[in-house]
């Protein structure tokens, strides 16, 4: 037995309630049994998309089966593009068709696509299903099965249309992550480094060391960078259930990276963005004599060296400033940014200078 066989378990008790997050190679397998201590349900709901279902339902539904589930199972197409009302619908139809109960779980095995929507649809059926989530890119398992947040898009904007719901357990198998495109998997890589700038310096350089090894998806490092970084996500998350306050320390990256994101019209993905954004932030924090420069250096190192883009080749400077004032997370008028004091420390700061701010940008070209 390798360590990456062995189970790393994280109880996180959000705002009362309690649940268990499991990292294992291998866990797939174990689902079904896991569920059974949970659930006491004859059936199972399956969400998934075309591409995770085809790849890794049959062993989910397998194990599901063998535990005494009869599962039903819903396959959408993938893609953030889906991500509406209208895939929302047929997890309804599908289900309600089928005829569920109140303590039918429903199980959303995917992306953070699947995770978010799957989650509303247990959020709203009967008002409230047992909602388990078994992520299987990088982004999900350490970012967005994590803390409740559900939902769809709508036309108007991103994620506009939904609820929180916590999941009874979160089954994490970091072996699919086999199959996950290299592209995906750097994404994923941009929001560890996020959690490390905001929270760990040892877990910092704990990735400059492995970073080969994460890039080469090694699943025994990927399940304790995995398990590590779950365990920061979930801390803030219990500290800050519903957004009040250091639940912002998660958007250290974000007010930049939003910004590129929605000026290059989804051309680079959301990890290349935060990477960018980091990047951004950790340069204006050593403008405003907030970080030391060596640091600075050490984080835009880490982000090139995940394969992650450290200049952003043409970008539209006044573009970029003019996204940052329309981002949601914009409080009365004042962009708020999340900037690093050291690696392992960030302070929320709403007074910087928009000259600055646009040097920043400026400095990504
Ligand atoms: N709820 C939250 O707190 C939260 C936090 C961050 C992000 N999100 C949401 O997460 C979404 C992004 O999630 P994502 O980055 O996981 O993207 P995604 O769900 O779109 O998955 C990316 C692609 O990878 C495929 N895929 C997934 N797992 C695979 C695997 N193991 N092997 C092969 N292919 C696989 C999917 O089919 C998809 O095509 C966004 O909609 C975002 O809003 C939510
Ligand atoms: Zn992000």
């Amino acid at each position: 037995m390798s360590m990456s066989d062995a189970p790393r378990t994280i109880r996180v008790r959000p705002g009362g309630r309690e649940y268990d997050i499991v990292v294992q190679a291998g866990l797939l397998r174990h689902v079904g049994p896991r569920l059974r201590q949970l659930s006491r349900s004859a059936r199972a709901v399956m969400v998934s998309d075309d591409r995770v279902g085809p790849l890794h339902g049959d062993l989910l539904a397998t194990s599901l089966h063998q535990a005494g589930f009869q599962t039903i199972r819903v396959e959408l197409p993938p893609g953030e593009e889906h991500k509406t009302v209208q895939s929302l619908w047929r997890i309804y139809d599908t289900v309600l068709a089928a005829g569920i109960e109140r303590d039918t779980p429903l199980l959303a095995l995917g992306g953070g696509v699947i995770g978010d929507m799957a989650g509303f649809a247990a959020a709203t059926l009967l008002r409230g299903i047992p909602l388990v989530q078994i992520p299987t890119t990088l982004l999900a398992m350490v970012d967005a099965s994590i803390g409740g947040k559900t939902g769809v898009n709508h036309p108007v904007g991103k994620n506009l249309i939904g609820a929180f719901h916590q999941p009874i357990a979160v089954f994490i198998d970091p072996l699919t992550l086999g199959t996950l495109p290299p592209r995906e998997l750097r994404g994923g890589l941009a929001e560890c480094i996020k959690h490390q700038v905001i929270r760990d310096a040892e877990g910092f350089a704990d990735m400059e060391r492995h970073i080969e090894r994460a890039l080469a998806v090694d699943v025994d490092y990927l399940s304790a960078l995995v398990a590590q970084n779950v365990a920061i996500k979930a801390a803030v998350v219990e500290a800050d259930p519903f957004e009040q306050g250091q639940r912002a320390h998660l958007n250290f990256g974000h007010t930049f990276g939003h910004a590129i994101e929605t000026v290059s019209r989804y051309a680079w993905s959301h990890g290349e963005c935060v990477a960018l954004g980091m990047v951004a932030a950790s340069r204006l924090a050593v403008r405003l004599g907030m970080l030391d420069e060596a640091s600075c250096r050490r984080i835009v190192s880490l982000i090139r060296a995940a394969g992650l883009p450290v200049s952003g080749m043409s970008l539209d400077v006044d573009a970029v400033v003019a996204a940052m004032a329309f981002d949601k997370k914009v409080r009365s008028a004042r962009l708020r940014f999340v900037l690093p004091l050291r690696i392992g420390e960030v302070c929320i700061r709403d007074d910087v200078p928009l000259e600055l701010v646009r040097d920043a940008v400026a400095g990504l070209r």
